[in-house]
């Protein structure tokens, strides 16, 4: 798979329902660090209309073809970004997901210019591990319950 067969499109209101079933899959819930419970219809709209009306936050979906394949998420806090992501089982495995980062770090160098990107992951995500040391994120705390990872930009660099 290229970099090019992939969009990142900016979510819209529309996608609310798609988002609420991702969210709530297993996969989805278990790799939370605090939210673990399902999550009601009611608490999702309510916080993707925040989101959507955040100006700093982004949801973009993963499209191949047309097809949503996945969301990725920042949200600034403090002095980061942290970023979430998530790409459906079936489009695992595929590198999907670095490119879906990949993509995401480079709109967010375009809208926040030299604010770190920020990954809070569980310790047995290894998944997650592994595609965020893929690209190019470094470990900066390795705590029992996450470890933090970091990808450092200057102001107006290229991804
Ligand atoms: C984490 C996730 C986004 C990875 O998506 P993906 O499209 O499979 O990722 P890629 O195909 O780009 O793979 C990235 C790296 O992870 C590795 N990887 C993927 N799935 C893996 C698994 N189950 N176990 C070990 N490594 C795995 C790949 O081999 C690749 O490593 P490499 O570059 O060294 O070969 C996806 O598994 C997911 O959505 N998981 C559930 C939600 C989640 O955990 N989100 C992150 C919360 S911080």
């Amino acid at each position: 798979m290229t970099e090019a067969s992939i969009v990142l499109r900016p979510a819209a209101p529309s996608d609310v329902s798609l988002l609420f079933d991702w969210v709530n899959r297993p996969d989805s819930l278990s790799n939370k660090l605090q939210t673990q419970a399902p999550i009601t219809p009611a608490r999702h709209r309510a916080w993707f209309a925040e989101r959507l009306a955040d100006p700093d936050s982004a949801i973009w979906i993963a499209e191949r073809d047309g097809e949503p394949l996945g969301q990725v998420r920042l949200q600034r806090k403090g002095g980061g970004l942290e970023v979430d992501i998530y790409i459906a089982a079936q489009a695992r495995r595929g590198r999907l997901g670095g490119l879906a980062l990949a993509q995401a770090a480079r709109l967010a160098a375009v809208r926040w210019p030299g604010v770190p990107l920020l990954a809070r992951v569980k310790p047995a995500n290894r998944a997650s591990r592994r595609l965020f040391l893929g690209c190019g994120y470094t470990v900066v705390a390795d705590r029992p319950d996450q470890v933090v990872y970091e990808l450092r930009r200057s102001a107006g660099a290229e991804a």
